[in-house]
C-alpha cells in the first residue's frame, strides 16, 4: 500500500512536471508545454521553419540588470557562465554547446555569432517593487538605460544590444513558477523608445525550484525518492544553477528568434515552439520524459555536463540541433 502510494505520488509528480513551461517567449500566460511531445531523435515529428526575420549575427553586447538583492557569489555563478559562452575550456565546453545555436543563418546567410561579451551591469533595488508584470521588464529596461546617474546607467545599444532582466528569490513575477521559468521577447518604442531583444529570468530557489531549478530539487517538493534522478548542484545553489539552464535556454531563443520572425516551429507567433523548447529536460544522451539524460558528476556526485571559465562545470540542457536534425550537446555519448 505505501509503496503504491509512493508509486502513484511518482508519478503524479512526473506527469506535473511535463505539463509545467519552462520557457515561453511570448504573452501566452495558459500556453502548456506537453514535455511528451519530446522530440529526440524524432525529426519527423517537428516542423522548426524559417520565418525570415533576422537572427543575432553580430557579435552580441549582453547587459544584465540585477533586479532585487542578490548574493555575490551567485553572481558570479551567472556572470562565469556568460563568460563561459565564447571562452576556451576543456570539452566538453559551454562554447562547445553554444556551437550548435551559431548553426541558425537569416536570409543573408548570417549565421548567429559566436560572440557574445558582457558589456555591463545595473543593479535595481526594487525600482518597480516585489510584483512584477511581463510588461514591467521593458520599465525595468527603460529605466536602467535612462538612470539619471550617467555613471550607473547602461547605454541603449539598439545595433547589438542584449538585455537580460535577473530577479532575485523574493521577487514574483507574473506566471512564474505556474507556466514559466523565464521568457524573451523585445521592447517596444512606446516603451523604452527603441526595439532591442531582453530576456528575463527568475531565482526559483524560494519560490518553485522543484519547477525551475529541476533537476537539483524534487517537484514535490521534500526528500526525492530513490532513484528519483534528483542531483546536487555543481555550484551549490539550486536556485542560482537551475537558472543557468533557464539563461542557456532563453539566450539559444533569443538569439535563433530575437523579434519571433525567425527560428520556431508551429504556424502559431503566438505560441512558437523554439529551438530550446523542442529539448526540454534533455542534459545527455537517452534524456526526456522525466530523465535528464547521461550527464557527468564531480568528485562530490553533483552533477554536471559541461565545463566553464576558472574551472565551473555547469548543468545545461540540449538544444535542437538543425544539421543533425535532434536535440544534441557536446557531452553526447554519440
Ligand atoms: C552557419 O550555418 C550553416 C548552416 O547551419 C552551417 O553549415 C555553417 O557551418 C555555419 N557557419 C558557422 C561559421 O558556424
Ligand atoms: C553598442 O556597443 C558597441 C560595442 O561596445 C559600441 O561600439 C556601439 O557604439 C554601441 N552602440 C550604441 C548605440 O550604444
Amino acid at each position: 500500500m505505501m509503496q503504491s502510494l509512493h508509486l502513484l505520488t511518482l508519478v503524479f509528480y512526473t506527469s506535473l512536471f511535463h505539463f509545467l513551461a519552462i520557457s515561453r517567449s511570448q504573452n501566452q500566460p495558459n500556453y502548456l508545454y506537453n514535455q511528451q511531445k519530446n522530440y529526440e531523435g524524432s525529426s519527423d515529428l517537428i516542423d522548426l521553419k524559417y520565418h525570415m526575420g533576422p537572427v543575432l549575427a553580430s557579435p552580441i553586447n549582453l547587459y544584465i540588470i540585477w533586479y532585487g538583492r542578490w548574493d555575490p557569489n551567485h553572481q558570479s555563478t551567472i556572470t562565469d557562465f556568460i563568460s563561459s559562452i565564447s571562452s576556451p575550456a576543456p570539452y566538453p565546453s559551454v562554447a562547445d554547446w553554444w556551437r550548435a545555436v551559431t548553426l541558425y543563418t537569416d536570409q543573408t546567410s548570417a549565421n548567429v555569432t559566436r560572440n557574445v561579451a558582457l558589456s555591463g551591469h545595473f543593479h535595481d533595488a526594487y525600482s518597480h517593487g516585489r510584483y512584477l508584470t511581463r510588461l514591467s521588464m521593458q520599465s525595468i529596461i527603460k529605466n536602467a538605460v535612462t538612470s539619471s546617474n550617467k555613471r550607473r546607467a547602461l547605454p541603449l545599444n539598439y545595433s547589438n544590444g542584449l538585455y537580460l532582466v535577473l530577479t532575485s528569490h523574493d521577487v514574483q513575477v507574473q506566471e512564474f513558477c505556474r507556466a514559466v521559468c523565464g521568457f524573451h521577447y523585445f521592447t517596444f518604442p512606446s516603451v523604452a523608445r527603441v526595439t532591442v531583444p531582453y530576456a528575463w529570468i527568475g531565482h526559483s530557489g524560494a519560490q518553485c525550484p522543484g519547477m525551475c531549478a529541476y533537476p537539483f530539487a524534487w517537484p514535490g517538493g521534500g526528500t526525492p525518492p530513490r532513484g528519483s534522478g534528483i542531483m546536487g548542484p555543481p555550484n551549490g545553489d539550486p536556485g542560482t544553477d537551475g537558472m543557468i539552464s533557464v539563461i542557456a535556454h532563453e539566450l539559444a531563443e533569443v538569439s535563433s528568434n530575437p523579434l519571433i520572425n525567425a527560428w520556431y516551429a508551429g504556424d502559431d507567433p503566438v505560441a512558437p515552439t523554439e529551438i530550446a523548447d523542442l529539448c526540454l529536460g534533455v542534459y545527455g544522451s537517452g534524456g526526456g520524459g522525466g530523465y535528464v539524460g547521461v550527464v557527468s558528476k564531480d568528485s562530490w556526485g553533483n552533477g554536471y555536463n559541461l565545463n566553464g571559465v576558472k574551472g565551473r562545470k555547469y548543468l545545461v540542457q540540449w538544444v535542437w540541433n538543425p544539421v543533425r536534425r535532434r536535440c544534441f550537446g557536446p557531452n553526447a555519448l554519440d
